[in-house]
């Protein structure tokens, strides 16, 4: 059965840190950061695990914290990578593990934000510009299939995005009668 958990999707540079800080308030939950969780766990940084290991095992570390979190306590907000909903079998992890909020921006708004950031690999070299154009391009319809929710959240004040999800998770609970 489906956890009343909310988890957060969405490119980098998207929102999902300062959205979920916001919505943790809002719903009174607890927020919990993937990424955070696996440099805790290894001890060091996103960069230095794929400097050191490659994508490919940080990709598992996020599959196994994933299902080990379906395991744990419930009623609790989740901010995940931005490349977490890639797999299918995370997609299907995200929807036991919760309702899936996708927050949508455009290459504009990650380039504005994340132009000289140094923690994400995945974004270094010499056009930035273009790997946020191609990532995004393979990325779109994957968020799409994990979301239960939608927000298109360019230009928006990060209270005003909040507010967005809290009512569609409160019309949806209505909805299904599920009890936030
Ligand atoms: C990644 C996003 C990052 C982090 C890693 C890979 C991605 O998280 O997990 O650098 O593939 O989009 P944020 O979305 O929190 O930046």
């Amino acid at each position: 059965m489906r956890k009343d958990n909310v988890i957060l999707i969405g490119f980098m540079g998207s929102g999902k840190t300062t959205t979920g800080i916001g919505l943790s308030y809002r719903l009174q939950c607890t927020l919990e950061d993937t990424d955070k969780m696996i440099e805790r766990r290894e001890g060091r940084t996103i960069s230095e695990i794929f400097a050191a290991e490659g994508e490919g095992y940080f990709r598992k570390k996020e599959t196994e914290l994933l299902r080990e979190l379906r395991e744990g306590k419930a009623r609790r907000i989740f901010s995940v990578g931005g490349g977490t909903p890639l797999l299918e079998e995370n997609r299907e992890l995200l929807r036991e593990l919760g309702r899936v909020v996708y927050l949508e921006v455009s290459p504009e708004t990650v380039y504005g934000r994340l132009k000289g950031d140094s923690t994400r690999p995945l974004l270094q070299g010499d056009d930035p510009m273009g790997r946020i154009q191609k990532l995004m391009g393979e990325r779109e319809k994957l968020y799409r299939a994990a979301a239960d929710i939608v927000i298109p959240a360019d230009g928006k004040r990060t209270a005003q995005v909040v507010e967005e999800i809290a009512k569609k998770l409160e019309q949806e609970n209505k909805d299904e009668n599920f009890d936030y």
